[in-house]
């Protein structure tokens, strides 16, 4: 059945009416059109489709859990939820064994926030300009960028941003009343800007000795994209409150929020969403990372994104300003706008993202074939070279 959001406006809240194509099908990073046309997709949803599409591994998973058990709450035992916990903190340093289930990355940070305030009686959070943490009230709250903010203002009270990468800046804003510093070890939507060497361990030292949590928001980081299984493990910083989300379950909505037992021991009050833990995601979860471990999914990123970004480095300096990024998570600043580029490329069968106004993001599935990311890379160097 064809998609009528193809032809005129869709009734999906928000639409721009941008024609855009109507996808149906994918595998890996290929993703198919209605027409049967074929494109790469190397931005994954943000970072949700770290396995590619329908993951087989995952797609089982899901038929085998979707007919034995859909739905159940967190109040019984449910071994596949057990399996997918146990298997998370087996991945996690051995202090962050405690995991709070949901289904999106903006309410993995809610957690967090509530969880920093609850237990540490304090109501300040301090987060970075540029960060993103999502868009229910307290993570907006969190996140930099001005246009998000400002139409839902006033916003939850209590939350500061320092510029990233500053620990003067750092130091100073945190303090005694401080309940949670909040980082992304690499910004995301904020133009993919990589944590310097040093920041994240002055971070740790400080929120430390004024008695505030740690948390880093890796929805976007987590989960072999940078190189590594987590971001921070390049770092060695342990944090106090790990968000993940996206790729987290292969592609099923999922969020958790990972904290120590520590931190539970001081939570006071509640916390709980209907579908968190459900048996599905907690499935997919499963043989996600089960998938990711077996075939090393952070030493693919590494190698195909540095790679990726030794070629992204010739690009003319007259059009690009800078290339940064870790892994497959990568970030080509433009001397213009960025928008002209995206719609180039996806006319070319290329689907990437902005990241800002003028930042070309690019985030390709891991499993990506090295024929596609080459083809995907010589589309850039063709358009960015055009002029
Ligand atoms: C670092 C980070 N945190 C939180 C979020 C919000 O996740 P979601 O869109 O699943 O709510 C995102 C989404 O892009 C993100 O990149």
């Amino acid at each position: 059945m064809s998609d009528p959001g193809s032809a005129r406006r869709s009734p999906a809240f928000g639409d721009s009416g941008r024609p855009r194509p109507s996808i149906v099908k994918g595998e890996g990073a290929a993703l198919w059109d209605e027409t049967g046309r074929r494109y790469v997709d190397l931005g994954a949803t943000h970072g949700v489709g770290n396995l590619g599409a329908c993951p087989p591994e995952v797609v089982r998973a899901v038929q085998r859990q979707a007919e034995e058990l859909l739905y159940l709450g967190t109040g019984y035992g449910v071994p596949v939820r057990r399996a997918f916990l146990d298997r998370l903190v087996g991945l996690l340093p051995p202090n962050l064994n405690r995991v709070f289930l949901s289904n999106s990355g903006t309410e993995a940070v809610e957690a967090a926030i509530k969880i920093a305030r609850s237990a540490t009686g304090r109501t300040r959070v301090v987060a970075a300009m540029r960060g993103f943490h999502g868009r229910t009230l307290g993570a907006l709250s969190a996140t930099w960028r001005k246009e998000l903010r400002e139409p839902f203002e006033p916003l939850v009270p209590g939350f500061v941003h320092v510029p990233f990468n500053d620990v003067d800046a750092l130091t100073a804003a945190v303090d005694e009343s401080t309940a949670l510093l909040l980082l992304e070890p690499v910004q995301g939507e904020g133009g993919v800007h990589v944590a310097d060497d040093g920041y994240l361990a002055a971070a740790r030292a400080r929120t430390s000795e004024v008695g505030a949590l740690l948390g880093f928001d890796e929805v976007q980081t987590g989960i072999a994209r940078t190189g590594r299984l987590f971001a921070f493990e390049r770092w060695g910083v342990v944090p106090d409150l790990l968000t993940l989300a996206k790729s987290l379950a292969g592609g099923v909505p999922i969020g958790a929020t990972v904290t120590t037992e520590a931190v539970e021991a001081r939570f006071r009050g509640s916390h709980h969403s209907t579908f968190g833990g459900n048996p599905l995601a907690c499935a997919a979860g499963d043989a996600a990372l089960s998938a990711v471990v077996r075939d090393r999914l952070w030493e693919r990123a590494e190698r195909l994104g540095n790679y990726a970004r030794e070629r992204l480095s010739h690009l003319p300096p007259e059009r690009v300003r800078e290339v940064r990024g870790l892994g497959l998570l990568l970030g080509v600043e433009l001397r213009e706008r960025v928008a002209p580029l995206l719609e180039r490329l996806e006319e070319r069968g290329f689907l990437a993202l902005p990241a800002g106004a003028t930042v070309l993001r690019l985030l390709p599935p891991l499993v990506i074939n090295e024929n596609d990311l080459r083809a995907g890379l010589e589309a850039i160097e063709e358009e960015i070279g055009r002029g």
